[in-house]
């Protein structure tokens, strides 16, 4: 019986020994540990052994099978250690190698263009604020002298939600809300989104952006509104850039004028660009009306102001030379991604 317990001992250590896969050590613990294993057959037929050395073989039998058991966990230990570090030597990352490319998006030409203006302007001082997308008729159309009836409405014509409210078609409005909110002097640009009733085209849209200038204090005359849009041409289209002030009608505004900028393609001399003519069309502004003044609450005796409205996908399209304003809106990568 002892020979048999130490030959199994020697036998179930040395396949321990040689195991060399966990799944191995299983088929090991059932070989000897198991209910038709070698040892458990040893305790089966204890009782042939005789009464008196059956307490000594019992003894015998269970430190034989404590020292597979330990030997068992031993073995599984450092197999499992030597499998997790052949993983680590296998999947070992090389950070030599490049990168993966993460794709960033592309910046808008319209949030280009407008961050370029605001740029522009808030180093002159300006404040930028917002005014709402959808708005009263009184701010859009009343307090900009043009009541109901008023021609200007017809160019204007927009989405209405009912008979006082509709989409801005302009962001004049935005005018209004500043004087009525804010004690001069007001030195503001308003940016955002406006709506007409337009056919897509070209050069026309049924939603564009517009970007709005404010000035109200003492002592502002026409020729602060010359050196403003002057200062800004030249920052926005380059040093060598003229303005040109043409008289126009705006009813907000008295006397109101269209500004042209010199063609920044040919200097001035007539291209394909600016249609021969040496001049570019860019925006619209004037000396505010006192009757609006009046209207949202400013003395037209103690103050006066000029004001501006520009279209941002008109300077984007002129400044990156993009000849359908519908490729501003049909979103391909492709387009985006040259900007
Ligand atoms: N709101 C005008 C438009 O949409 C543009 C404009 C012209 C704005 C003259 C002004 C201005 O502030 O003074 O056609």
């Amino acid at each position: 019986m002892k020979e048999q317990l130490e030959r199994i001992k020697s036998e179930a250590l040395a396949k321990m020994e040689a195991a060399d896969a966990l799944e191995r050590l299983n088929e090991i613990r059932v070989a000897y540990l198991g209910k038709k294993g070698e040892l458990t057959g040893v305790l089966k037929s204890m009782k042939d052994v005789a009464p008196e050395d059956r307490p000594k073989v019992g003894q015998m039998v269970n430190e034989v099978r404590e020292m597979i058991e330990q030997k068992l966990e031993e073995t599984k230990a450092a197999l499992a250690k030597k499998a997790r570090e052949e993983q680590m030597k296998r999947e070992v990352i090389d950070v030599t190698l490049p990168a993966k490319k993460a794709n960033t998006g592309h910046k808008h030409p319209n949030s280009i263009a407008l961050e370029e203006v605001e740029r522009i302007f808030v180093g002159m001082g300006y404040e930028v604020v917002e005014g709402p997308e959808v708005e009263y008729d009184m701010y859009n159309f009343e307090k900009l002298n043009i009541p109901k009836g008023h021609p200007a409405r017809d160019e204007q014509d927009t989405f209405y939600i009912n008979d006082s409210i509709l989409l801005r078609s302009q962001t004049s409005p935005v005018q209004a809300r500043v004087m009525e909110k804010q004690k001069p002097p007001i030195r503001m640009i308003a940016p955002g989104r406006v709506f007409r009733s337009d056919e897509v085209d070209a050069t026309h849209s049924p939603s564009f952006h517009q970007i709005e200038g404010l000035v109200i204090d003492k002592h502002i005359t026409f020729a602060d509104l010359k050196g403003t849009l002057a200062e800004f041409a030249k920052e926005l289209f380059g040093e060598d850039t003229k303005v040109k002030f043409r008289p126009h009608h705006f009813p907000f505004t008295e006397p109101s004028a269209e500004v042209d900028v010199s063609c920044f393609k040919c200097g001035g001399k007539g291209c394909r660009f600016c249609k021969g003519s040496g001049w570019i069309e860019i925006l619209g502004c004037g000396m505010v009306h006192p009757h609006v003044l009046e209207m949202c609450g400013i003395d037209p005796e103690e103050y006066t102001g000029f004001a501006f409205g520009v279209g941002l996908e008109r300077i984007a399209l002129l400044k990156y030379e993009i000849d359908d304003m519908r490729l501003l809106y049909e979103n391909d990568i492709r387009f985006l991604k040259q900007f």
